[in-house]
């Protein structure tokens, strides 16, 4: 590659240069940007900084804007879009594009089944070693061949019917990671002709983004704008966009998976043994192809593998819905062949679809255990995400209004992993009638309280405090779950009836209830009143987290209570903190602070304590921890790349003994990042968001300066000071 004059001004292009050398020029330009392009799209991995690519990028424009004859369509300028077609031209696929088996099973049978029929069709009896499969994502997409002619990306076609899809070409060549010309490679000569096929999608964030901008739109009145339903409603609808200038602003992507037509081995097209082989040779080529791709023996290695992904499913950037398999060796797979329209040699083995759509019956209005009112959908039943789902929360009053959950409309639920289902959004074309828009209530639904929405919060709460029996009975589930001090058998249903029975006011009264003051709630059985007799006595005997816990707190959770238990060592002596004693606890900020004065500060708390106290609840106490100032508490670090001497366990252990937190991933929060050799992306991010970065030096450096100014404080002492 000839290095160029980077800096000269694009927009005036040297007019007087002979034409050799503005073909020469030219070409420099695409190869750099063609290499620069693929380090940025396609490997994440860019070496220069993105004004320097538009300059270059601009240099070529220019000198194409001059010599318009001299543009060819593997340019990276005719990647921006822009022409408007009336129609998709129809394109013969050379080779069908097939579709594959699906199967369904949630467990291991379907791997099982599929191996089974492959070793039958080959006729391998059970002594014969292990089938290798080549295992893949099942990418949420749409399927797209890809057609270059030495090495030049000539035609995108839709799948269509198998038979013949869209041309939709110019809409492709928008997609930055898709090569509009391979890369030679030693190992691997380019074939003259050459079609990859594989999987055109939007990444999960791209399409976050690109609804945030429709509804922008939306807001401010354009017409014809609408925001999409999931990422392959929106990628589907970028590709047969007939505008490709609107085509190019759709972030789509790209995984190659596939082979279509090519020059056959006789005539010098390439010679791979195996699936694995030639997907590396895509890679090599230029084509993405998802790190996720691994080579596996037999049904017990498509298992786990299945097992795997299901479990990274929600944390991968992009949709999937399911695995492929595929018999890694391409003579096996010539072997086995095809049935009608699908090959012997591939499986697909979906995962339970995570949206589906169903009917809101009603919205109904939940009290939580802090009064927090919560607009819940209730829905026609819907087997979604691997399980019925006939509630789906809408969060709160924004996101209710935003969403225009109505009753009677069509809605997509979602349900990821063990997430709680929600509504994704309403089928508008589907809504009937006149339905009003959903309204929060001002009164508490379940005691008519007053319901309130503080400045700059996002929930309504009601302010019947203990006196709405929704709250009462959501504190009693919470003080006995088995996180906090664990009545075991105390269910929803039993404190139903404790708190609407009048019998059980507050948490003390439970345990005075008694076998008898129990056997007359309902109609319980003899045998399960004294069960949970034995509970409640068994509950007494807890630890003063779990009890500082059960007491739900706003925002002291169980790692918080920890500390709280950790830091004082008593409960009288967390009780009486003030706020800046409290702030000195880990993980104690302002909010948490001032909720625990708040908290104990009612004398009708400070009441319910003791008379649980008096009822026999009890822990053990100990002496407050010594407290050594922390003079990196509260700052974040992220390590990344290898350090010159110490390890990374050596390094986060320092740096935590100082009181800092060390994550995973660089944010806007994060105060440093130390970075080793072979520091990847998270540096890059880093000096993206202008975060501090340090090398091993900088970070001894760093510490060296804190054990100069660190002093050791007494704990006692703050917390002794604050009881005055
Ligand atoms: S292979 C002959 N591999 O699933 C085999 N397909 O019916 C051709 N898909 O529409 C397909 N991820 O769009 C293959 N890793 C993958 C895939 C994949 C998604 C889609 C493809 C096709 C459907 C299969």
């Amino acid at each position: 590659m000839s290095t160029l004059d980077l800096f000269s001004d694009p927009s005036e292009p040297d007019v007087s240069l002979p034409l050799q050398s503005v073909m020469e020029k030219m070409q420099a330009l695409r190869e750099q940007l063609h290499h620069h392009g693929h380090l940025y799209y396609t490997l994440d991995e860019p070496e220069i900084p993105d004004a320097q690519y538009d300059l270059l990028f601009k240099q070529l424009q220019a000198l194409e804007a001059t010599h318009p004859e001299l543009i060819t369509s593997d340019s990276p300028t005719q990647r921006v879009g822009g022409s408007v077609l009336d129609a998709f031209a129809t394109v013969r696929h050379r080779v069908p594009m097939l579709s594959i088996r699906t199967e369904t099973d949630t467990e291991s049978s379907g791997a099982k089944a599929f191996d089974a029929r492959v070793r039958r069709e080959l006729g391998l009896d059970d002594s014969a070693p292990a089938i290798e499969y080549v295992a893949e994502l099942k990418f949420d997409g749409l399927a797209m061949s890809l057609r270059y002619e030495n090495g030049v990306l000539v035609q995108a076609a839709t799948r269509g019917d198998g038979e013949s899809g869209e041309d939709v070409t110019t809409n492709i060549r928008t997609i930055g990671q898709i090569p509009l010309r391979l890369q030679a490679v030693q190992a691997q000569p380019l074939p003259g002709v050459l079609e990859v096929r594989g999987e055109v999608f939007m990444r999960r964030d791209d399409f976050g983004a690109l609804n945030e901008r429709q509804r922008i739109k939306i807001a401010a009145g354009a017409k014809g704008e609408k925001t999409f339903v999931n990422p392959r409603n929106a990628a589907a609808g970028a590709v047969r966009q007939l505008d490709s200038g609107i085509a190019a602003q759709r972030p789509l992507s790209f995984f190659a998976y596939g082979l279509g037509d090519v020059t056959p081995l006789s005539e010098g097209g390439p010679q791979f043994a195996t699936h694995f082989e030639m997907l590396h040779a895509f890679k090599a080529w230029g084509f993405p192809v998802a790190d996720e791709i691994a080579c596996v023996k037999g049904a017990d290695g498509l298992i786990s593998y299945h097992q795997r992904i299901a479990q990274a499913r929600d944390s991968l950037p992009f949709d999937i819905d399911g695995v492929v398999y595929k018999v890694n060796d391409l003579s096996l797979q010539a072997q086995l062949g095809f049935v009608t329209r699908e090959p012997r040699w591939a499986v697909a083995h979906k995962f339970p679809a995570q949206e589906e759509i169903t009917t809101v019956l009603a919205i109904d209005v939940q009290v939580g255990r802090t009064g927090k009112l919560t607009p819940v959908a209730k829905l026609a039943p819907v087997f979604v995400g691997g399980v019925t789902v006939t509630n789906a929360t809408l969060h709160n009053e924004d996101e209710a209004r935003r969403k225009d959950v109505r009753v009677g409309d069509t809605v997509i639920v979602r349900r990821a992993g063990d997430v709680i289902p929600e509504v994704v959004s309403v089928l508008l074309d589907r809504r009937v009638g006149d339905t009003a828009a959903f309204t929060m209530p001002r009164i508490c639904p379940v005691c008519g309280s007053d319901a309130v929405r503080e400045e700059g919060e996002a929930d309504y709460r009601c302010t019947g405090g203990l006196f709405c029996s929704a709250q009462r009975k959501q504190a009693i589930l919470h003080f006995a779950q088995r996180r906090a001090v664990e009545v075991e058998g105390l269910g929803e249903k039993l404190v139903d009836q404790m708190v609407d029975s009048g019998v059980v006011k507050t948490l003390p009264d439970m345990y005075r209830l008694g076998f008898a003051g129990l056997a007359q709630l309902g109609r319980m059985a003899d045998k399960s009143a004294q069960n949970i007799v034995s509970a409640l006595e068994a509950s007494k005997a807890t630890t003063l987290p779990r009890f500082v816990f059960g007491l739900g707190i706003r925002h002291v959770g169980e790692a918080t209570a920890k500390e709280l238990a950790r830091h004082f060592g008593s409960l009288d002596r967390i009780m009486d903190a003030t706020e800046e004693a409290l702030l000195q606890v880990n993980d104690v900020g302002p909010v948490v602070a001032q909720s625990l004065r708040t908290f104990f500060d009612q004398s009708h708390n400070r009441e319910v304590v003791a008379q649980l106290r008096s009822c026999g609840l009890h822990w053990p106490e100990g002496e407050p921890a010594v407290q050594v100032v922390q003079p990196l508490a509260g700052q974040t670090f992220v390590l990344t790349g290898t350090l010159p001497t110490l390890s990374r366990d050596e390094a986060k252990d320092l740096l935590e003994a100082q009181g800092a937190k060390v994550a995973g991933s660089v944010s806007k929060k994060t105060s440093y990042v130390v970075a080793g050799v072979e520091a990847g992306s998270k540096l890059d991010k880093a000096r993206e968001l202008g975060v501090n970065v340090l090398d091993e030096d900088d970070l001894f450096k760093l510490l060296a300066t804190l054990a100069e100014t660190a002093t050791p404080v007494q704990g006692a002492h703050l917390a002794t000071e604050s009881q005055s």
